[in-house]
């Protein structure tokens, strides 16, 4: 069976890294087979579990492993990767300066999300066998893009295809008439384009998968509710679904009336303000036999 997938989401601060590492700890304590994958290239779970982590899974409990996502490890490899395609593909047009496109690409807009998605495939390759992988994410602004992405680039995708079957055709015609009989090349351009599209619609599905789930973090205060709205919208704008709503860091008895009448459709996890902290493992496991209830719907 798949893993289920659970993404923590949500403005800054507001608790993603730390909610992501309890409900994990309380998933592997059930047992199930859990990765915690910190996908915030500025890495909070290192500071929570009072320990390193690096891309490779490092093992805290017997069901629970935790990673950190190396981005500039995955930006790099796009990099490689991309330049070695256009050798391969433009081998006989000396006129296209590669070393000007690799300067320029180095600081394109976007890499950081692409990197995101490339170590979000690899983890559900490798780590296929888990029953849950929770992937602690970055404030908003950034997850939002890695979201999209799939989303946008098959748009784009879609039109290069067409373009690219446009022009090969009239290439057709004209190498006919210059070499009659022989056989055309195969295209490999609208190869990579069609398998590239694959690809992307097989990520775009897995986002809308019943297996996925998102978890947007907030506050009970003003700030953090407009955004929660926000992303709400903006999510649902490429059809991606709140599954539940984490309001974290609450005081005793505060009314949290107004989100639950906001965000009716949602499932409603409650953590509670921890007065001393939450950090090391101990006190994680602690907080969690204190507060059972609110990992009951997770
Ligand atoms: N329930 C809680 N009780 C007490 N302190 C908390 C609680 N949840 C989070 N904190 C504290 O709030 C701060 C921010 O938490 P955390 O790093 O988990 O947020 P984040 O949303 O991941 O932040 P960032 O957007 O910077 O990644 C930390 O100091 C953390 O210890
Ligand atoms: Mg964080």
């Amino acid at each position: 069976m798949n893993p289920q997938l659970l993404f923590f989401i949500g403005k800054g601060g507001v608790g993603k890294s730390t909610t992501s590492a309890l409900t994990s700890i309380y998933l592997a304590s059930r047992p199930h087979k859990t990765l915690l994958v910190s996908m915030d290239p500025a890495h909070n779970q290192r500071d929570i579990f009072e320990q390193d982590f690096s891309e490779k899974p490092k093992r805290v409990s017997e069901t629970l492993m935790v990673k950190e996502v190396n981005t500039d490890f995955w930006i790099e490899k796009y990099l490689k990767e991309t330049t070695n395609q256009i050798k391969e593909t433009y081998k006989y047009e000396s006129a296209f300066n590669l070393q000007n496109y690799f300067n320029v690409l180095q600081f394109s807009p976007g890499l950081e999300e692409y990197a995101l998605l490339l170590a979000f495939e690899d983890t559900l390759k490798k780590y296929g066998d888990q029953d849950f992988i929770v992937f602690d994410m970055a404030p908003t602004a950034l997850t939002l893009r890695f979201f999209s992405l799939p989303f946008i680039t098959l748009i784009w995708l879609e039109e290069l295809l067409t373009l690219r079957s446009q022009i090969y055709k009239k290439k057709e015609i004209i190498s006919k008439i210059k070499i009659a009989g022989r056989e055309i090349e195969q295209d490999r351009v609208k190869a990579k384009l069609e398998s590239l599209i694959c690809n992307y619609e097989h990520l775009q599905q897995q986002f809308l998968s019943e297996t996925t789930k998102v978890n947007l973090v907030m506050n009970n205060d003003k700030l953090s509710f407009s955004e929660a709205y926000r992303i709400r919208q903006k999510l649902a704008d490429i059809s991606i679904a709140i599954d539940r709503i984490v309001i974290n860091k609450l005081q005793q008895d505060e009314s949290t009336a107004e989100i639950e009448k906001e965000f009716k459709e949602q499932k409603i996890g409650k953590f509670a303000l921890a007065p001393n902290g939450l950090s090391g493992y101990a006190v994680l496991t602690e907080y969690i036999e204190a507060n059972k209830k609110a990992f009951q719907e997770t």
